[in-house]
């Protein structure tokens, strides 16, 4: 059931970036720059598990929003998630050629190319958001956004990035890789299950639960993925693996080792479902996408 969903959603997330990204101008734009066009969809729509988009979606049909809106702010959300992989990979940052199982985009275009067009979605995420398309109050919109600004910058995802790439020259003790991963990755992640709540005008108590799910599938996430860097193959991942040994980078896989990490992932699986207690049977796929995430092989 949670595999279903999870393609059924990435399509529909899918088919709206589509077509808010092809070369047409939309809601007054001048012109879309045909490569940077082609850029940026190679960069969002080369495959991807759509795990954030999955999470807004199903946090919002948890408060009954399961909507046009949530949709939009699904694909927004991705926009920025797929924009910090396409400039996470340029030379300048982890210097990657495959992503997603294709060449990345400054590989395929070129890294002027890959700078704008990483630009361009995380901008565009923000103008998906606040158009009157998508139909939610004003308020609702606005919280929104100050929420993905907030989960995108500098106490979020690309502070964490910039703490990321510190953390190679002088290695973080636990606490500092725990405090750099819940930026880097855990953001975006608690941002998607905390904008489902908004988007169902949740009220506080029930906002700051998903949002403390969020927090804990977001910790585990990067977890897992710091595991597989040290234990899948390339062609399972669709990216380079064994990178954080090779740059000398502190993860808690590096401090603690693989038996504990995985304990670990336990551990923050159960966190996950306890917050999601009270809500019962009607969370049942969002328990099964915390298994996903400790559980996943790529
Ligand atoms: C990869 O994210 C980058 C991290 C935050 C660890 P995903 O594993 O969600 O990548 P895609 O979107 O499925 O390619
Ligand atoms: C990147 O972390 C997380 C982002 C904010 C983009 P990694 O550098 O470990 O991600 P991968 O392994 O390249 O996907
Ligand atoms: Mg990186
Ligand atoms: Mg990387
Ligand atoms: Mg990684």
């Amino acid at each position: 059931m949670f595999q279903i969903t999870l393609q059924q959603r990435a399509a529909s997330v899918e088919a709206l970036l589509t077509d808010v990204l092809s070369d047409r101008p939309q809601n007054g734009e001048i012109s879309r720059p045909p490569r940077l066009m082609a850029a940026m969809r190679h960069g969002v729509l080369n495959g991807g598990k759509r795990l954030r988009p999955f999470l807004v979606m199903e946090s919002a049909a948890l408060f009954g929003a399961d909507n046009l809106a949530a949709l939009r702010v699904a694909a927004a959300l991705e926009c920025i998630h797929s924009y910090s992989l396409v400039h996470d990979d340029l030379p300048a940052m982890d210097n990657d050629d495959l992503r997603r199982g294709q060449p990345t985009v400054h590989r395929k275009f070129d890294e002027a190319a890959a700078i704008l067009a990483g630009d361009s979605l995380l901008t565009y995420a923000f103008q998906l958001i606040a158009s009157d398309e998508t139909e939610l109050a004003a308020q609702q919109r606005v919280e929104l956004i100050a929420a993905l600004a907030r989960a995108a910058g500098i106490g979020g995802m690309t502070g964490g990035q910039a703490l990321d790439l510190e953390a190679e020259k002088v290695k973080p003790d636990e606490d500092g890789i725990i405090r750099l991963q819940a930026m880097k990755t855990g953001a975006l992640i608690r941002f998607a299950c905390e904008a489902g709540a908004i988007i169902g005008n949740a009220d506080v108590k029930d906002r700051e639960r998903l949002a403390e799910y969020g927090s804990a599938i977001g910790l585990a996430f990067q977890l897992a993925d710091d595991l597989l860097d040290v234990t899948a193959d390339a062609s399972h991942v669709g990216k380079a693996t064994g990178k954080d040994a090779a740059a000398g980078k502190a993860t808690l896989v590096s401090l603690h080792g693989i038996d504990w990490t995985k304990r670990q992932l336990a551990g923050l699986v159960e966190q996950a479902e306890e917050l999601l207690s009270p809500f019962g049977e009607k969370a049942a796929l969002l328990k099964d996408a915390a298994h996903f995430i400790a559980e996943r092989r790529s």
